[in-house]
């Protein structure tokens, strides 16, 4: 190959480098890429199995949880509604109804509810839940309703802040 040629191309994959390094929102190649990377290489638990069984109480009492723990950030449904600042972050607050989300297996989101995903906004909840509420919000995020069903999350709906009561049976 021609040298100059060579380093054209050398140098545009530098600028890409570069561009891709700055802090801006992710395109949706490195989106991409770095969901192949969290499912294949970084996130743990691919193989561990839910061992809380799918019912009805079960998955309300995730539902509970997670409108407790996750729901300034994710909001009540888990599709971020109502959440002010879910796609300014970078990177953004993903839908858990998207399939790049629901592609995690079972364990896999344990982990993530668990180790929290390092430098990101989400943050680690182990010692905070207990592995039955993580389990319960795993099967939660299997079975959300449709987006906007459940409203606002209440610290962002002008009233004055007032939690969801604690859900029971916490690490503590
Ligand atoms: C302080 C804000 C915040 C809270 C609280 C929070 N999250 Fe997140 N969550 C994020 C952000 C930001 C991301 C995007 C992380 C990324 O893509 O690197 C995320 C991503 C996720 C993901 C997908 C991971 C991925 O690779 O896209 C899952 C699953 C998740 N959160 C579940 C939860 C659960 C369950 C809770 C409550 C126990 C919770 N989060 C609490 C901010 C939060």
């Amino acid at each position: 190959m021609d040298l100059r040629v060579l380093r054209l191309a050398l140098s545009g994959v530098c600028c890409c480098c570069l561009i891709a390094c700055s802090a801006r929102p992710p395109g949706p190649i490195e989106t991409r890429t770095a969901y192949w990377v969290k499912q294949h290489i970084t996130v743990g638990g691919k193989s561990d199995k839910n061992p809380i069984v799918a019912t009805a109480e079960n998955i309300d009492a995730g539902k509970h949880a997670f409108g407790y723990y996750c729901v300034e950030c994710h909001g009540r449904d888990g599709q971020n509604t109502g959440v002010p600042f879910a796609t300014r972050l970078a990177p953004p607050v993903p839908s858990m109804a998207g399939g790049q989300v629901q592609a995690y297996t079972d364990g896999q989101l344990k982990w993530i509810i668990d180790n929290g995903i390092f430098p990101s906004g989400m943050p680690a909840s182990k010692g905070t839940l207990s592995d039955q509420e993580a389990w319960q919000i795993v099967l939660y995020l299997r079975d959300l309703p449709r987006a906007g069903s459940l409203g606002d999350p209440k610290a962002y709906s002008g009233d004055e802040y007032e939690p969801d009561e604690a859900p029971q049976g916490g690490a503590n």
